[in-house]
């Protein structure tokens, strides 16, 4: 049922088959995405699949995609931590490239929500990772509960808000320690 991916040209073969699945959830509210932002999210998946530690994982019902989740290692001169508007401190930000995983994406289909689903793919994808944390960004509470919900029994924790560019909205930076 669930599949691990690290191989870069597998991944991004693999990623393709992802894009209906991810136009499928962030249709929904609070996300509410156009098909271009599907096609915006297959090019930047790709690219983020060349990425050092690249890793993804696929969940499968019957033959059929029901969620997916991927991520990799921030890198050294990564510019992740100052999108966060609150300060940090230069010992928090300061990164290795093997300190800080990022998960990028998570998501499952809503009709096998609630099963553990997101959990597992969770579990697999920083399983085995000597990371010190696991790093992810979410939008805040009022507009997306179930991921909120999830992240927090996880155990992430919120360091901040931070904006992926001008006209993105505001999202939680959340960190789970892994020490
Ligand atoms: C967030 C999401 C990935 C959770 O997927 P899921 O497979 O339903 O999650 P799980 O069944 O593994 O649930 C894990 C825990 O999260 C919490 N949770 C998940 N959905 C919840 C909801 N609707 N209400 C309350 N708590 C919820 C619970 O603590 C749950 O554990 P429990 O079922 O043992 O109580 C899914 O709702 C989703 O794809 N949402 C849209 C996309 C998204 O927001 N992705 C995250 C972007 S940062």
């Amino acid at each position: 049922m669930f599949e691990q991916i690290e191989r870069s040209d597998e991944a991004v073969r693999q990623l393709e088959a992802v894009v209906p699945a991810y136009q499928e959830v962030y249709a929904e509210p609070p996300y509410r995405e156009s098909p271009q932002d599907a096609v915006d999210f297959l090019l930047r998946a790709r690219r983020q699949a060349t990425r050092d530690g690249f890793r993804l994982i696929l969940a499968r019902a019957a033959n059929e995609l029901v969620g997916f989740s991927f991520g990799y290692w921030l890198p050294a001169d990564t510019s992740w931590w100052s999108a966060v508007q609150e300060p940090l401190g230069e010992v928090f930000v300061k990164e290795s490239g093997r300190r800080t995983f990022n998960v990028a994406e998570l998501a499952v289909r809503r009709p096998w929500r609630r099963q553990g689903i997101a959990a597992e793919l969770h579990r697999r994808l920083i399983s085995g990772l000597d990371a010190e944390r696991i790093t992810l960004t979410m939008r805040p509470e009022s507009e997306a509960a179930p991921a909120q919900r999830a992240y927090a029994a996880w155990g992430y924790q919120n360091v901040g808000r931070a904006r992926h560019g001008d006209t993105s909205p505001a999202y939680d930076v959340m960190v789970l320690s892994m020490r």
